[in-house]
C-alpha cells in the first residue's frame, strides 16, 4: 500500500495484495483511488488493474518495485 502525496497533502492511496500463487498480474488485486476517481479496482486479470497497474508493475520483481533488504 502507498499513500500517493500532492505536495504535503495525501490525496490518494494505491494498494496491491497478492493474493493467490502465480507469476502474473492476474494473482495480484490492484486499487487505486486519487480524491473521488476511482482507477483500478479488481484483480489484474483485465481491464485497468492488467493493462494499467499490472503492466508497469511487471517490469518489478514479482510485481513489485520497493526493495527491503535484509540488514
Ligand atoms: C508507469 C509505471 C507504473 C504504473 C502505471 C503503476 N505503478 Fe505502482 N509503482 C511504480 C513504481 C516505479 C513504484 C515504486 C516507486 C514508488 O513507490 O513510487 C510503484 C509502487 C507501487 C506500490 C508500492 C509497492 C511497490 O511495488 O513498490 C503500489 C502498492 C503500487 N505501485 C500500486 C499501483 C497500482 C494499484 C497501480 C494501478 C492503478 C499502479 N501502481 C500503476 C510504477 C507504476
Amino acid at each position: 500500500m502507498k499513500e500517493l502525496y500532492d505536495g504535503d497533502r495525501i490525496t490518494g492511496y494505491a494498494v496491491a495484495r497478492k493474493v493467490t500463487a502465480g507469476a502474473d498480474a492476474g494473482a495480484w488485486y490492484w486499487y487505486e483511488r486519487i480524491g473521488a476517481t476511482l482507477y483500478a479496482d479488481g484483480l489484474g486479470t483485465e481491464n485497468a488493474p492488467k493493462t494499467l497497474c499490472g503492466d508497469c508493475h511487471s517490469r518489478g520483481t514479482d510485481f513489485v518495485y520497493t526493495a527491503v533488504s535484509a540488514r
